[in-house]
């Protein structure tokens, strides 16, 4: 028996990922250690979106380079492995500045983990995976173990990865590849096996998931929107969802199935970045801000209780003070139920890092800070407006307190009750009754009949 921790950065397919490369490892031995000094192998899973990246991922290697030494000093091996977008963009320079680290590998070749790991038991020296292999790994991988989080009431499933868009500001054609759809049988059978493992809730994972196309049984061409009609029919699955999207993508069928799809939870994620449409066009977004008006407008119209969420980059090179208005326009004419908003951070090799006219730092933080205090206060806005409501709860696990349990709301905010922990995988009833920043107090809803 072996032990494997997997540390992991980034975003919900990161996520995946430290699943599935656990499972790819499980057959040569490879169990879960909870702390990596135990540890006889470690995967730092990291991610290459914002900032520092590359910094945080010295110093981490920095801190494992210890446990390391004290494992060998036992007489014990320890194989340490950096996977995921940062050593995709920056694998030669972790083996240069790293030489302790055993294995550098990209998103798209974790398949290959065994004859690494074997290579890494055999032979003392590095060795770096970041070309983009022929094969898909998902025809390689070993069917999904269970539902990545605890519980395993919650899963996401991976079905569409990469992207072709090549925003100004963004590394992730450059890290995750070309865009590549999974066939719908894959996602299928992925999802029944999820679910007959318990999982109850399913988000479906793509750097552009909207982007996502397949082939049908009968050889058809499949929309994401015919995808989620087929996965809906499962039965034990109650609830689906998608991220993350690109406007350009919500076509009126996918727009239409958030009519018609009842276990289609009423929540999206939908960054715009920008409310300027010169910042959209310099950030190649190709759509205006008056096309995101109107698709978010087609949403409400098919789903009047939708909860809407974005993500926003202030300070991209060109951005004036008018463009940084317009953005808080637009926030202020959609108040978004969630939002995440960053400050603009200049990727290697990204066609914005070296453009001119870059926005000073200070200048950044106080457009972000200024976005931000809107944001927040429109989540807090939103989440006030559940009080009172009985709302479907799905009931994930233990709460935060002793007594309590938690579960998700349809717009995915965390909801924390009183009640017993059997009811875990089921959806109940719940009256909301409190509103805080990021999560809601209820109770259980019983209906009193009269004697
Ligand atoms: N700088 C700041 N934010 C970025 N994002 C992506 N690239 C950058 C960058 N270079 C943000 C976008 C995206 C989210 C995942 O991260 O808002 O939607
Ligand atoms: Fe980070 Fe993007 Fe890679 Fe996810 S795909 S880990 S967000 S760089």
């Amino acid at each position: 028996m072996k032990r494997l921790h997997v540390i992991t950065w980034g975003c919900q397919m990161n996520v995946y990922d430290s699943a599935r490369m656990a499972d790819v490892l499980a057959p040569l031995g490879y169990a879960p250690a909870q702390d990596p000094a135990d540890a006889d192998m470690v995967i730092l899973n990291t991610c290459h979106i914002r900032e520092k990246a590359t910094e945080k991922v010295f110093s981490e290697l920095g801190r494992l380079r210890h446990f390391k030494r004290a494992r060998a000093a036992e007489g014990k091996r320890t194989i340490l492995a950096v996977a995921g977008c940062v050593a995709q963009a920056e694998g030669a320079e972790i083996l240069a500045r790293a030489p302790y680290v055993d294995i550098v590998l990209g998103p798209q070749t974790y398949h290959r983990l065994p004859e690494m790991v074997a290579q890494a038991s055999r032979a003392a020296g590095a060795s770096l995976h970041t070309d983009f292999p022929p094969e898909s790994k998902f025809d390689f991988l070993p069917d999904a173990a269970a539902p990545q989080t605890p519980g395993g009431i919650t899963a996401f499933l991976s079905i569409q990865e990469g992207c072709d868009k090549f925003c100004s500001f963004c590394v992730v054609p450059y890290t995750r590849g070309a865009e590549a759809s999974r066939p719908a049988a894959a996602i299928i059978a992925e999802a029944n096996r999820l679910a007959a493992n318990g999982a109850r809730e399913i988000t479906l994972l793509g750097q552009n998931v909207n982007a996502w196309h397949g082939e049908g049984p009968n050889g058809t061409p499949w929309p994401l929107a015919r995808l989620l009609y087929a996965l809906a029919d499962i039965p034990d699955l109650a609830r689906l969802r998608y991220t993350t999207s690109h406007p350009r993508d919500m076509s009126d069928d996918l727009i239409a199935a958030h009519g018609e799809i009842p276990a289609l939870m009423p929540y999206l994620h939908l960054p715009v970045q920008t409310g300027s449409d010169r910042m959209l066009a310099a950030m190649n977004r190709r759509h205006t801000v008056a096309d995101f008006h109107r698709t978010i407008e087609k949403l409400r119209t098919v789903r009047p209780d939708i909860a809407l969420s974005s993500d926003f980059i202030v300070g991209h090179p060109g951005e004036t003070a008018a463009d940084f208005a317009d953005t808080l326009r637009l926030v202020r004419e959609i108040r978004f139920a969630q939002a995440y908003s960053f400050k603009y951070s200049p990727r290697p090799g990204t066609p914005a890092a070296g453009a001119g006219a870059q926005v000073l730092e200070p200048e950044k933080d106080r457009r972000l800070q200024e976005l931000q205090a809107q944001l927040r206060d429109d989540t807090m806005a939103f989440n006030q407006s559940c009080v009172g409501v009985v709302a479907d709860i799905l009931i994930t696990g233990p709460g935060r307190r002793p007594g309590q349990i938690g579960g998700r709301s349809p717009w995915l905010q965390p909801v924390h009750l009183p009640g017993p922990v059997s009811l875990a995988g089921q959806v109940v009833p719940v009256r909301l009754t409190e509103a805080h920043q990021n999560s809601l107090s209820g109770d259980l809803y019983q209906e009193r009949a009269c004697a």
